[in-house]
């Protein structure tokens, strides 16, 4: 991080942290005007932040100190700015209209990038409107996306959030966890005959797909035979030769390629389940959504950019007053998995230590993300945002209209009314004058003075939806860039897998091998180990 530029907003901040929030909106009538900004449907209003119009320009200050302006026209135009992969960062190019070119060592990626979108809607069309039959001449009923991580979280929370979109008599389902529970509890659900599994993996080679992938294969084929797999599996991968290996023939494979992210693919043929359920019109509506939030990130003015000032507040709060986390609280049903998502988002990115120099970094990076849908979050975890001692920052997410009007209303009575209190609290003078007894004033008073953001749309649209993840893609790169880490890659991910295996080995081995772990770990497996020989003797006894 610009040393320089943070002691300057760090100069700022201890001047104006004995603010109150309820002080600053009763001294500046313009404050909400002054920090609130629009774009691609939505309006930011950030006036209900520790800031001040000084601090603000020392926030934009940091911005441009990074050279932020420069890493974003790299990461746009396709240099390798994911280094310790040695890769491009394209995800942008995604969504990019046809007559737009972007080059990758020298070629323009986007002639393919249109080749695969073209294959997905004609796939898409011939599943949803029964052209394409399952081996029996049925039409399909299911699709189960079998992924983890990127490969699985953005199609099933976008299936989710985009329902109202969805045509009614095809159902997608999400198989993640390598438990088995995971898959079985799926198939349970679904008729052989009438399901379409897609299994998505960018490097086909991860654990828990390939586990799910092959139970998945090995049970339609024992209902419809080996010969079914052809009309039930297809595939999306950057490995061709893997998925031929697994049996599914390449035509009937949708690629992408190296230079989109695991957590960044939603809108590669990641998103295939996504397209099916809700058509390749309203797809593309959505990659409009996205290119235009893209755009504005691209070239508005920082100061009025949506991501930027979204990015400078979190670094604020996170390495200005040391706030650890942040919650991302939706007013709408349909985006009940959208901080899962985040979560991957944000954390796999920037959850690092080391910076661009490979040095460990002096100040905190990646804040860790949680939240749950307004209102149930209200009462379960909002007692500790109003009462607790920890700073959290919060981003209000909400609509307008609702696909569901009857009570949308009470909803946003309560989203406005939440940041509203969480702002300005509650004074121990103002319990009072409500004649709360002075034993119970303590109680009842409420510090405010907690930041939120506030998103509101009018609609969850596919292009509202498109663009507010977009947002948050572009929020994540400004931050990585102001702590100068690397954010597209996920070495730490790694360990696990590498370390899973070799246990996995230990587990199942027959001549048990020595353990050479901890002494926790070995007595663990030692457990573990003997449970399965029990389980196995009894049922060789049945
Ligand atoms: O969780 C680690 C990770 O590498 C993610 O980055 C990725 O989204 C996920 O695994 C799945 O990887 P793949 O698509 O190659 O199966």
């Amino acid at each position: 991080m610009n040393q320089n530029a943070w002691a300057s907003v760090m100069e700022e901040v201890n001047k104006t942290c004995d603010l109150h929030l309820r002080d600053l909106f009763a001294k500046d009538p313009g404050r909400a005007g002054r920090f609130t900004a629009a774009a691609a449907g939505w309006t930011l209003d950030y006036s209900k932040n520790r800031i001040t119009p000084e601090l603000m320009n020392r926030l934009l200050a940091l911005a441009r100190a990074s050279g932020l302006r420069r890493e974003i026209d790299a990461m746009f135009s396709g240099e390798a700015i994911n280094a310790t992969e040695g890769r491009a960062v394209l995800h942008t190019a995604l969504r990019n209209p046809p007559e737009k070119t972007v080059a990758v060592n020298g070629k323009d990626v986007m002639p393919d990038v249109h080749e695969v979108l073209g294959k997905m809607k004609a796939f898409s069309n011939r599943v949803r409107n029964g052209d394409w039959r399952g081996h029996t001449g049925k039409p399909i009923r299911h699709v189960v996306n079998i992924g983890i991580g990127g490969s699985d979280l953005g199609p099933a929370m976008a299936c989710q959030a985009l329902k109202p979109y969805a045509q009614g008599s095809l159902k997608c389902h999400f198989v993640s966890n390598v438990d088995k529970t995971h898959l079985a509890e799926v198939l349970k659900e679904v008729e052989a005959e009438q399901t379409l599994f897609i299994v998505v993996s960018k490097t086909f080679t991860t654990q828990e797909t390939m586990a799910n992938a092959g139970s998945a294969r090995a049970w339609l084929a024992g209902k419809l035979g080996e010969a079914a797999v052809a009309k039930h599996f297809v595939a999306v991968s950057t490995d061709k030769d893997k998925v031929e290996a697994f049996g599914i023939d390449a035509k009937n494979m949708f690629g992408f390629w190296e230079w989109v992210g695991g957590r960044y693919s939603l809108t590669s043929a990641v998103g295939l389940s996504l397209m099916i359920a809700i058509g390749p019109e309203n797809f593309t509506q959505m990659l409009e959504g996205f290119h235009a939030m893209d755009e504005h990130f691209r070239t508005a003015p920082l100061e009025q950019n949506l991501p930027v000032i979204m990015a400078l507040l979190g670094i604020l709060y996170s390495n200005g007053y040391g706030a650890e986390s942040y919650a991302v609280l939706p007013y709408d049903q349909y985006l009940a998995r959208f901080a899962a998502y985040l979560q991957q988002m944000d954390m796999e990115s920037n959850g690092k230590c080391v910076d661009r120099n490979g040095q460990r970094v002096a100040f905190a990076t990646g804040p860790i993300v949680w939240g749950e849908p307004g209102t149930n979050g209200q009462h379960a975890f909002y007692q500790l945002i109003h009462q607790g001692t920890r700073l959290i920052p919060c981003d209000f997410i909400g609509f307008c209209r609702s696909h569901n009007p009857g009570h949308h209303d009470l909803l946003m009575a309560n989203f406005f009314a939440q940041t509203e209190a969480l702002a300005h609290g509650k004074t121990a003078d103002e319990c009072r004058a409500e004649g709360v007894p002075e034993h119970l004033v303590p109680y009842k008073t409420f510090e405010g003075n907690r930041p939120t953001n506030t998103l509101l749309a009018d609609e969850l649209t596919p292009a509202t939806f498109g663009a507010l993840v977009a947002l948050y893609e572009h929020k994540v790169f400004t931050q990585g860039i102001i702590w100068d880490i690397y954010s597209f890659d996920q070495w730490g991910v790694q360990l696990g897998k590498v370390l899973a295996g070799k246990v996995l080995e230990e587990l199942t081995a027959e001549d048990e091998p020595a353990l050479a772990h901890d002494a926790s770990t070995n007595a663990l497996i030692t457990k573990y180990r003997e449970a399965r020989r029990r389980a196995a003797s009894r049922s060789a006894n049945y």
